[in-house]
């Protein structure tokens, strides 16, 4: 494992590159990586990183928002189909009918969806910024796609605005049973729950707290509680025990675990870095519809 860690070591100072990782990725690529975090970070870090090449171990909306963000680097994707099922989950048709319907429409985008989706929106927005920037908008009625269950937050949150929702959702997020959770309250009545927003309501109503994984991870630091039952994908858990090494913490059923996030490999990284393969295109046309709504998000989200 080591001499894979040198080589990519190696592999980085020679290509002068940085790699970036998100929190759900394997622990030992969290290991290697130069900058880890939730979605927001690393999409204000993409744009600050001054190597030639990013390395991106996420998924290929992540990829996807750095090249827009920064058309002049590489950036190298070690899988190409690593891929999030929700980016896909809106449809253009519904866009344009609700533009249609409601004069003053903002489209609020999640980041966690295809550039195709971002082009035709107004401002993107990550778990950590959405309630932020959706109450911040001048716009009253707001279409939020594509995840109808961090829509139905950020609507609770911001009952001034009429949120109107997509159908979307995370699939490993929204299989999360409020069972689950109950059953691990029970076993650990101590426990605080930390909980994504890509959660459904039912599981949100019984937490403690709803945040990013960012969030989950700063909140568990700051909480003087000493057990946490956590319901998001297992890879926080790594950095959750890192800066914890005395609080417990639980996950709620076996399979919080995203497939897509969890094909990125050392050696997947050492082949692009040799190759290039995977180097994430935009064209030219997509990258300058697609780049106002992000740049809005880093303005608005600050
Ligand atoms: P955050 O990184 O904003 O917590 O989002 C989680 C997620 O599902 C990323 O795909
Ligand atoms: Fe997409 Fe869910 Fe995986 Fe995040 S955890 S990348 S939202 S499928």
């Amino acid at each position: 494992m080591s001499e894979l860690k040198n080589t990519i070591r190696r592999l980085k100072e020679e290509n002068n590159a940085v790699i970036l990782a998100h929190y759900y990725v394997e622990d030992d690529i969290q290991d290697i990586a130069d900058y880890i975090g939730d979605s927001f970070y690393l999409s204000q870090i993409a744009t600050k990183v001054e190597a030639d090449t990013i390395v991106f171990c996420g998924v290929s909306f992540m990829g996807e928002s750095a090249k827009i963000l920064n058309p002049e680097k590489t950036v190298l994707m070690p899988d190409a189909t690593a891929d999030c099922p929700m980016a896909h989950m809106a449809e253009e048709e519904k866009i344009r009918q609700m533009r249609e319907k409601y004069e003053d429409l903002a489209v609020v985008c999640y980041i966690n969806s295809t550039a195709e989706l971002k082009k035709l929106s107004d401002v993107c927005v990550t778990s950590s910024n959405a309630v932020k920037i959706v109450r911040a908008l001048p716009n009253q009625n707001i279409f939020f796609i594509p995840d109808g269950n961090l829509g139905r937050y950020v609507a609770e949150q911001v009952p001034e605005k009429n949120v109107l929702l997509n159908t979307g959702y995370c699939p490993i997020h929204a299989q999360m049973t409020a069972d689950a959770v109950k059953k691990a309250k029970a076993e650990h009545p101590e426990a605080e729950v930390l909980t994504h927003p890509e959660c459904t309501e039912e599981v949100v109503a019984l937490s403690d707290y709803i945040g990013s994984t960012s969030g989950i991870i700063d909140y568990a630091e700051a909480s003087d509680k000493k057990e946490f039952i956590v319901c998001t994908e297992v890879g926080v858990f790594y950095e959750l025990k890192n800066k914890n090494p005395d609080k417990i913490f639980y996950p709620i059923m076996e399979q919080q675990i995203c497939p897509d996030m969890k094909k990125i490999t050392l050696e997947k990284i050492i082949h692009v870095l040799e190759t290039k393969e995977n180097e994430v295109q935009v064209s030219d046309e997509l990258r300058a519809r697609a780049n106002a709504p992000l740049v809005n998000m880093l303005e608005l989200g600050k």
